[in-house]
C-alpha cells in the first residue's frame, strides 16, 4: 500500500512491532460503514464515477460478509484493518478500488473507526447501567422499610432501609449514565475528509458523510481531527467511576455475605465452592466485580500516558489507544452485566438486617435529639447526656432501650416513658422524613422520581 518508494521490505521484528490487525480486526464493520459513506459521497461530488462507487459499495459489502462469515483471511503484513479490508476489495472489484482512498488518510479513517466503536459502547454501557439500575430498584421497592444498620467508619452510625441503601447506588450509577451520555454528545463529530492532516483539494462533503454516518456534524479542525483521542479517554474515564462505583457495592456484596454479618444470601448462580472446603460458597464475582477498576483505571493511565507529549498531529503512539478501550470495554460490560445479575438475584436477611441494627447504640442519636425537641436541651448537652446514658448501657452489657426510666432519670430528671418511643429502630428510620432521607417514604420517592426518569 505504500512500497513505491521502497526497495526493501520490513524486517519480520518491524512487521510485528507495526501491525494493529491482531486487534483492530475488531474495527471491521465501522470501517466498511465509513468507507461506504466515503466512495458515496466522492460519486456525489463528482471525484469518483457513480459505476466506481457502485462497485466499491457492494464490494464492501462482500468483504463485511465474508468477514461475518469467519472467511476472510487477515494478513499481518497488510498492517490493520484498513488495509486489509481495503486490499480484499481489490481482489473482489479491481481497479475501481483504488479509487476509494482519494480525499482520505488512514488517519481520518482510523479516528472514524475508531470513534464509531466508541460511541456504541458508550450506548452499551448506558444500557448496562440502566439494567442495574433497574435490579437495585427492584430491590429497592421490595425492602422500602426494611431496617439495616448505617455505617460510617463501618461502625453502626444510624439505622437506615434497605431501599435507601439501594437508591444511594441508583444515584450513583445515575450520574455514570449521564457521564456517558454527555461524554458521546461531545464526541459526536465525524474526522472523515480530515486526510492525512491538513484536510484536502479534492471537493468533498465533509456534512454529508458526518450525516451518514450518525454523527451532529465534521469535526471543525483537520489537525486537530486525527491527533484527538479524547473520546477514547472520556470513555475510559466514564468508565473508571463507573467501575469504581462497582467496586465499592462488591465490596459491601462480600462483606455482606460473609458468615459473620449475613445480611445477604447470594444466589448459587453467582457464587462459587471450593475445591477443599465443602461448606464453602464464595462471592467471586462480587470480588472480581471489585478487581476490575484496576485494569479499568489501568487502561485510562495507559493511554493517557500514551497521548501526552504527542506533537500534533498523528503519530504511530496512537495505535496504542485501541487494545485499552477494547479491554476496558469489555471488562465493563461484564462487570455491569454480573453486578446486575447478582443484585437480581440476592436475598436480603432481613432479621439479621435488623438486629444488627439495633445492635451498637444505633438510635444515640434519636435519643439526643428527643432530649432537644421534649425537655428543650441545647443539642451539645443533649448529645452529652446521651454519651451518658449510652456508657451506662455499655457498662450494664445491655441496650438503650433496656435502660430502666429510673436510671434515665439519674442522668437527667427531664427524661420521661416518651423517649422510648424514639429508641426502636422504626421509629427512627421513620422520623427521618428530610428530603433525601431514610424513611420509607422518602425511598419510595427516590423510587417515583427515577421511575419517571427511566420511563
Ligand atoms: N493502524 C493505525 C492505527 O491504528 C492506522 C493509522 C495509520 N496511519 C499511519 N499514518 N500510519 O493508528
Amino acid at each position: 500500500m505504500w512500497g513505491g518508494r521502497f526497495a526493501a521490505g520490513p524486517d519480520a521484528i518491524m512487521e510485528a512491532i507495526n501491525a494493529s490487525i491482531g486487534f483492530d480486526k475488531r474495527l471491521a464493520s465501522q470501517d466498511i460503514a465509513g468507507s461506504r459513506a466515503h466512495a458515496l459521497m466522492l460519486a456525489q461530488q463528482g471525484i469518483i464515477t457513480d459505476s466506481d462507487a457502485q462497485a466499491i459499495r457492494e464490494g464492501l459489502l462482500t468483504v463485511l460478509s465474508e468477514i461475518e462469515a469467519g472467511e476472510f483471511v487477515y494478513s499481518t503484513a497488510l498492517e490493520d484493518i484498513h488495509m486489509n479490508v481495503e486490499s480484499r476489495l481489490k481482489e473482489i472489484i479491481g481497479e475501481p478500488a483504488g479509487r476509494l482512498h482519494t480525499a482520505r488518510s488512514r488517519n481520518d479513517q482510523v479516528a472514524t473507526d475508531f470513534k464509531l466503536w466508541t460511541r456504541d459502547q458508550m450506548d452499551a454501557a448506558v444500557s448496562g447501567l440502566e439494567a442495574l439500575i433497574r435490579a437495585l430498584m427492584a430491590q429497592a421497592e421490595k425492602g422500602a422499610d426494611w431496617v439495616m444498620p448505617g455505617f460510617t467508619h463501618l461502625q453502626t452510625a444510624q439505622p437506615v432501609t434497605w431501599g435507601h441503601h439501594m437508591m444511594a447506588y441508583v444515584e450513583m450509577f445515575g450520574r455514570d449514565m449521564s457521564r456517558f451520555k454527555d461524554a458521546r454528545t461531545r464526541m459526536n463529530e465525524s474526522p472523515l475528509g480530515s486526510a492525512a492532516l491538513a484536510g484536502t483539494g479534492f471537493p468533498i462533503d465533509r456534512h454529508m458523510t458526518a450525516e451518514a454516518l450518525g454523527f451532529d456534524r465534521p469535526t471543525a479542525n483537520s489537525l486537530d481531527a486525527v491527533a484527538d483521542r479524547d473520546f477514547g479517554l472520556e470513555f475510559l474515564s466514564c468508565a473508571s467511576i463507573t467501575a469504581m462505583h462497582l467496586s465499592r457495592f462488591a465490596e459491601e456484596l462480600v462483606i455482606w455475605s460473609s458468615a459473620q454479618f449475613r445480611f445477604v444470601a447470594l444466589s448459587d448462580r453467582f457464587s462459587t465452592g471450593s475445591s477443599i472446603m465443602p461448606q464453602k460458597k464464595n462471592p467471586d464475582a462480587a470480588e472480581l466485580i471489585r478487581a476490575k477498576v484496576g485494569r479499568i483505571f489501568g487502561a485510562n493511565v495507559a493511554l493517557m500516558m500514551v497521548m501526552k507529549g504527542l506533537p500534533l498531529a498523528y503519530s504511530k503512539d496512537m495505535q496504542e489507544d485501541k487494545e485499552q478501550v477494547f479491554d476496558a470495554a469489555d471488562n465493563l460490560m461484564l462487570a455491569l452485566a454480573a453486578m446486575t445479575g447478582m443484585v437480581s438475584d440476592m436475598n436480603a436477611n432481613t432479621d439479621n438486617l435488623r438486629a444488627a441494627a439495633a445492635s451498637g447504640f444505633s438510635t444515640a442519636t434519636d435519643l439526643a435529639d428527643w432530649l432537644v425537641r421534649e425537655a428543650g436541651l441545647p443539642f451539645r448537652d443533649a448529645h452529652h447526656v446521651t454519651g451518658a446514658l449510652v456508657a451506662m448501657a455499655e457498662k450494664k452489657g445491655c441496650d438503650l432501650p433496656d435502660l430502666s426510666l429510673e436510671e434515665m432519670t439519674s442522668v437527667h430528671e427531664a427524661i420521661t416513658e416518651g423517649v422510648y418511643d424514639v429508641l426502636t429502630v422504626e421509629n427512627s428510620v421513620a422520623s427521618r422524613t428530610s428530603y433525601g432521607g431514610t424513611a420509607p417514604s422518602q425511598v419510595r420517592a427516590q423510587i417515583a422520581r427515577w421511575k419517571e426518569v427511566l420511563g
